[in-house]
């Protein structure tokens, strides 16, 4: 069997011989890891608007799905702080959290509900919001800040991007770091594959989050590992970049908008 064979059985509900047999962290009694990770200290935290209170945007499920693709032409305006607060709780948002914070429930699914995920964004033009380096508390609905953007950390994103130039263009970057350790406690070697499967749901939903604003979103999977970890300051072991995607409002009336 070739390498690329070989690499096929991540995709199988399978583990190494090695492996069967291991009881997983949880099985053991080991108590969970947090499910988010803790503002810096001193960095300043950054209220949202809640679900509560998002206007009632009008496009329908239906349109939405039937209007997504993958947008990478944005025009230069803003969205609104309330678009953005929209976008991070439709990808992220908790719904509950459960037995005393073993687990949340979210607005995405998550196998074993373990939300491995933190959301890094990018905000280069949101109205009201400093352009930064922020990262999603889920649990609180707010962002903490990390760092300003300059030109130079433009430059590295675009290369951390693989110089796909439309990631530098856009209004909102996320990017989405994994703890795997969140999956591995329940799952051990089995985590690898959910993990996978549950980061695209998180893009799903904000294709289809940004398509009800009147935005787009582009997935993006090509990246570099090394660069895009050291960019947002993860240690590429315990937490390293998984996926990430770029949003901005789309100009329909160009008429091409891909
Ligand atoms: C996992 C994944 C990774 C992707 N990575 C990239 C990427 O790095 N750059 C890019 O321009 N598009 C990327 N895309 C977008 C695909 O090219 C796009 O979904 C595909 O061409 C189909 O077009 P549509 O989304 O408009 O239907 C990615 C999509 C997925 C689901």
């Amino acid at each position: 069997m070739g390498v690329v064979e070989e690499h096929r059985k991540f995709l199988k509900h399978e583990i190494p011989d090695e492996l069967k047999g291991v009881r997983s962290d949880q099985q053991r009694g080991v108590p969970p890891p947090p499910l988010q990770k803790p503002c810096p200290d001193g960095s300043r935290s950054i209220d949202l608007v809640p679900p509560e209170e998002f206007a009632a945007w009008n496009l329908s499920l239906v349109e939405a799905i039937k209007n997504r693709r993958s947008r990478r032409q944005f025009s230069r305006e803003q969205l609104s702080l309330e678009e953005l607060s929209f976008l991070l709780w439709a990808t992220q948002g908790v719904r509950g959290v459960a037995k005393e914070g073993v687990y949340t429930l979210r607005t995405v699914p998550s196998a074993g509900a373990r939300h491995p995920f933190e959301t890094y964004v990018i905000a280069n033009r949101v109205d009201g919001l400093p352009s930064g380096l922020y990262r999603y508390m889920p649990l609180d609905h707010r962002l903490c800040r990390l760092r300003e953007l300059d030109a130079e950390f433009r430059a590295r994103l675009v290369d951390a991007a693989m110089a796909q130039g439309f990631v530098g263009e856009a209004a909102v970057v996320f990017v989405w770091t994994v703890i795997p350790y969140r999956s591995e406690w329940r799952y051990s070697a089995r985590a690898h594959k959910v993990i996978a499967l549950d980061a695209g749901h998180v893009c799903q939903n904000l294709y289809l989050a940004s398509e009800a604003i009147g935005a787009g979103a582009c997935a993006v999977a090509a990246y570099d590992q090394k660069l895009m970890d050291d960019l947002l300051g993860v240690d590429g072991a315990v937490e390293f970049t998984i996926y990430l995607a770029s949003v901005g409002r789309v100009d329909r009336r160009k008429g091409r908008t891909d």
